[in-house]
């Protein structure tokens, strides 16, 4: 029976631009959703971007933009990249949007008249980078943050209070009562501990700043605005339509919010006791999955380790790098990204096993049969695999919800392997010399019939690759045909093949030695002729970057301490030794260009983020600066 599905991916800040982390969060929920389609499900797929709070205001500021201005900028490039990569988004919220904004206040005004909200002063600290309060208790060395170890602000404000401790035991008893409430189980002890705690009522409100949704006009507090994390997670409501015409609340509750690890919490607690104060009903399941490191690192744009998901889209292929993501780690893990192993598991995985099985049945079908099968024998010949086949088959919807991902590819490769063991076990070229021609169309047919199932498994995961698979079976990838092949374990009786214009998977050149990125110590190449190539170039990432505040060091005959800005959420520390020839007037405001991916070290005891580039003769110093202005983070090459 078809069912109303709500699939939703975090709203992304918008004071980055997308990162792997964010394809990877995204492209799970693209695979849900599609899968859910798939099953014949209604089902609306909700992406977006948090636009507000301190954090993004900070941001916007730094660049010399107003927060808007900023925010469609960056909200742009996540919607493109999404639309590139082929995201099977229904909707695409931005809490700027003022259907939001009126669903926010509604929800404020329902939950203050509920008496779940109160006015006080919040004193404690926060941490502007995670957008979150926290108590002197937990933070690191009094001051930093434990989760991102950023330095916190310490507030003292006027503030709106939801009673969150008013929910300790509803939410205790929740996550009792529905053990998958919280994805994968092992989390859910996390969040238990948590409240262990004891849960403090929670400040829902920030007069410190002005970024935000204000709060509604019956509360006349016009100094306040709605604490980001709740006008952020009222977005899978307003999406709806909550607060105005509903027109699509009958897709609540949803059935999964994919998060990251590290938004959790919001997630599976501050979240079911907003909506249980608001009378709704609560999502299925909050699946949270890991993070991704490069080279073992957490990925930071001052390491310079930050993967690109569009360079590697664009290198090794869109639905390569999906499935790689998606099957590399099991959900819920942390995984570290290699160029290596991906490229490993497009040879061996993608394009020996499924690739090589497309085209060793399209040879022999053309080379025996024109292209034209029939599958009356499938039984006759091929009953016991076909039983193995459709028992791994049958399990693999039961994957998918509970976030078993890898697992059900990993299943599906069963599937592939029990195909190529066939092909080795039945001979059918020896058949057809034998004259045993019925045999070999029942092998043909059978791998078509197979190959015609896995397109259909495989869409939600590669959905350009299986549609090319599908089209050469002369198969469509509907909810009918899923019904028929997969759950009515149909047989095709007859076959058209054509042949694709390209090879499904080609096989890339083995990286272990030539990929800088997947080795940590690659200082020197240098070959004999004091050469390099050109990738080793090209592994220092040169910026242009505008100097925002220069500091003389007075211990140092040398060093000057700029602040530099170079397109990033803060400015870059840079300790550069060219006091001798430049002072503050004449540094102040120009543009400079700077090695952007060093490691961070430490000169007279500040740390410095980077080189500026300067040239030196008898004559002294020079810096080396654009011709003319450009954008800040603007990249040499
Ligand atoms: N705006 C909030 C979410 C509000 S939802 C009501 C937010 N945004 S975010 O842009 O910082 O992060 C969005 C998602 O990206 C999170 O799920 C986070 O876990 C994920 N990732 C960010 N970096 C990551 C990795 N390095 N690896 C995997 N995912 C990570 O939080």
């Amino acid at each position: 029976m078809s069912k109303k599905i709500l699939i939703t991916t975090p709203i992304y800040y918008v004071n980055d631009i997308a990162h792997i982390g964010h394809a990877y969060t995204t492209i799970i929920a693209d695979l849900l959703a599609r899968y859910s389609r798939l099953i014949g499900h209604d089902t609306y797929f909700l992406t977006g971007t948090d636009e507000h709070g301190q954090k993004i205001e900070q941001s916007a500021k730094q660049r010399g933009k107003s927060p808007k201005e900023y925010a469609d900028e960056i909200s742009k490039t996540f919607k493109n990249l999404w639309d590139d990569f082929g995201i099977s988004y229904d909707k695409f919220i931005r809490t700027t949007d003022e259907d939001h904004k009126i669903g926010v206040k509604a929800a404020f005004l329902k939950m203050y008249k509920k008496g779940d909200i109160y006015k006080g002063f919040y004193e404690g600290f926060y941490c502007v980078s995670c957008e979150t309060f926290h108590t002197k208790a937990q933070l690191l060395e009094e001051s930093f943050c434990p989760d991102c170890k950023k330095k916190v602000s310490l507030l003292k404000e006027e503030s709106f209070f939801f009673k969150l401790s008013a929910y300790e035991d509803r939410l205790i008893k929740l996550y009792e009562d529905k053990p998958d409430f919280i994805l994968p189980r092992a989390k859910r002890n996390e969040i238990v501990n948590f409240i262990k705690g004891g849960l403090k009522d929670l400040s829902i409100s920030r007069t410190s700043f002005s970024w935000g949704v204000k709060l509604p006009d019956e509360l006349n507090e016009p100094e306040h605005v709605v604490y980001v994390w709740l006008d952020a997670l009222m977005n899978y409501l307003t999406a709806l339509g909550y607060g105005k015409n509903e027109e699509k609340m009958d897709f609540w509750p949803a059935k999964v919010h994919l998060v990251g690890k590290d938004i959790l919490r919001f997630h599976a607690l501050y979240w079911p006791a907003f909506l249980m104060s608001l009378d709704l009903p609560l999502p299925s399941h909050i699946a949270a999955h890991g993070w991704w490191t490069k080279d073992g690192e957490k990925m930071s744009k001052s390491v310079g380790n930050v993967v690109n998901p569009k360079e590697m889209a664009l290198t090794y292929g869109l639905d390569e790098f999906r499935y790689f993501l998606l099957r590399e780690v099991p959900f819920g893990q942390d995984g570290d990204f290699s160029k290596t192993a991906m490229v490993q598991r497009i040879n061996s995985e993608l394009s020996n096993d499924l690739g090589n099985l497309l085209n060793r049945l399209l040879g022999m079908a053309e080379k025996y049969f024109d292209l034209k099968l029939n599958s009356k024998d499938i039984i006759k010949y091929h009953k016991k695999d076909l039983k193995l086949i459709n028992d791994l088959i049958a399990n693999l919807e039961n994957y998918i919800f509970t976030m078993q991902i890898s697992k059900y590819i990993e299943d599906i490769w069963k599937v592939l392997a029990l195909c190529n063991k066939a092909i080795t076990e039945c001979e059918p070229w020896a058949k057809i010399k034998e004259g045993k021609t019925d045999e070999a169309m029942a092998l043909v047919s059978f791998l078509a019939n197979i190959l015609a199932r896995v397109s259909l498994l495989l869409e939600p995961v590669m959905p350009e690759k299986m549609q090319v698979l599908a089209t050469s079976l002369g198969l469509e990838i509907t909810a009918d045909n899923y019904t028929k092949l997969i759950k009515n374990e149909e047989i095709i009786e007859t076959f058209k093949l054509t042949k694709p214009d390209n090879i499904l998977f080609p096989k890339f050149e083995e990286e272990t030695k030539k990929d800088e990125t997947d080795t940590k110590k690659n200082e020197e190449h240098k070959d004999e002729d004091g050469l390099i190539g050109i990738n080793d170039f090209f592994k220092s990432e040169m910026k242009i970057g505008t100097i925002i505040e220069v500091e003389d060091l007075k211990k140092s005959k040398k060093l000057l301490k700029l602040k530099i800005d170079l397109g990033e959420d803060k400015p870059r520390q840079i300790l550069a030794g060219i006091k001798e020839f430049y002072n503050e007037e004449s540094l102040l405001n120009t543009q400079v260009c700077v090695v952007a991916n060093l490691k961070p070290m430490k000169l007279m005891g500040y740390l410095s983020e980077g080189m500026v580039l300067a040239c030196k003769d008898k004559n002294g110093l020079i810096l080396l600066r654009p011709e003319s202005k450009k954008e800040n983070g603007s990249k040499i090459s």
